[in-house]
């Protein structure tokens, strides 16, 4: 299944890259989210770190602001001793008008593995796997995917619920500019959720129609039979009109209040991508409740993302396998090789 056309990856190997959800199949999600378990594990230990990519480097290319996915995918290269690089667009020629693939062809000149990309336009991870041998991860691009966030959010409600087959899940909010909604609706529904659309119709996109969801304009209808409540944040940044009446009527008809929240089961998870605006999609008392799980989300990010590195770069796929580890390094991982 895949929700949108428009950054398509025709003549893209996908099994070399991540560029969306539907890039992966349901034994391919299954294998990541039992991979990540290992690397949660990990993290635990006293020093997070193992030498399954020691010689490799993986590159952060970010046109577009971040906080969480960038430092948590350095921080997933790092902890598997791999070499970083990362780019600041605003520090660098791009602000001279040097275009994405000259910059790519350079950045690969000095020698990469991964690439992780995050642009404001859809497809340019897409366009990016076209210029490059590096494996090409998408950490967002414009209103299309966003597959990382889908995986962790993924791993993270299996790891209060279980399987998530018959689970409800509600994303609630500014739908149409969302690549996280596209990627968690193709993630949820490929592990058998039930996923409702919550949002005024103006922040629904025309085509929600073709999608295996129901919508609902009503949060109040659908919270109390909800496993995850699953809120985005108001893109601002992407809206060229008045897309709600006001951010005060938005609150008052779709933010997820203290009030509202009283209507969710004891169990049902309230997610958030981040960054959050705390007063308007979610009360702040909400976002700091115990079921709200938004900083096991961060967390579990790297764990993920070292789940993703390593099998596009560590186990074979990809490259030849990295040489073995030896006996001077800290601590080995041993599961990622038995998943081989
Ligand atoms: N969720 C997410 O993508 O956050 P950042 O924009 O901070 O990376």
């Amino acid at each position: 299944m895949t929700l949108t056309s428009e950054a398509g990856t025709a003549a893209v190997d996908t099994s070399r890259h991540l560029l969306a959800v539907s890039d992966l199949d349901r034994s391919q999600i299954d294998e990541l989210l039992d991979l990540t378990d290992t690397f949660v594990e990990v993290g635990q230990r006293n020093i997070p770190k193992v030498p399954a990519l020691r010689g490799r480097t993986v590159v952060s290319l970010f046109f577009e602001d971040s906080t969480r996915t960038r430092l948590s995918f350095d921080t997933a290269a790092k902890r598997l001793s791999a070499d970083t690089m990362s780019f600041a667009v605003s520090a660098s020629s791009v602000n001279k008008g040097e275009s994405v693939r000259d910059t790519i062809e350079t950045i690969e000149a000095m020698g990469i593995d991964a690439v992780i990309v995050r642009h404001r336009s859809s497809g340019v991870p897409a366009q990016i796997a076209r210029w490059t041998n590096a494996a090409v991860v998408n950490a967002g691009d414009g209103w299309h995917q966003h597959p990382t966030q889908a995986l962790l959010d993924a791993y993270t409600a299996r790891s209060h619920l279980g399987d998530l087959e018959g689970r409800h899940v509600a994303i609630v909010g500014d739908v149409k500019h969302s690549r996280v909604a596209r990627s968690n609706i193709e993630m949820f529904v490929a592990l058998g959720a039930r996923v409702t659309l919550v949002a005024p119709p103006t922040l629904l996109p025309p085509e929600t129609g073709a999608w295996p969801i129901e919508v609902t304009h009503d949060i109040d209808h659908v919270l109390p039979s909800l496993d995850v409540c699953y809120l985005l944040r108001m893109q601002r940044e992407r809206m060229d009109e008045a897309l709600v009446p006001s951010i005060r009527e938005y609150v008052a008809r779709y933010g997820l209040t203290a009030r509202r929240a009283e209507k969710l089961q004891d169990h049902a998870l309230i997610m958030h991508p981040g960054p959050m605006n705390r007063g308007v999609e979610i009360a702040s008392e909400v976002a700091d409740r115990p079921t709200a799980v938004i900083t096991e989300q961060v967390a579990n990010g790297v764990a993920v993302r070292m789940a993703v590195l390593f099998l596009l770069l560590g186990s074979g796929r990809h490259r030849a396998d990295p040489e073995p580890a030896t006996d001077h390094e800290p601590e080995s991982v041993t599961a990622p090789e038995a998943a081989t």
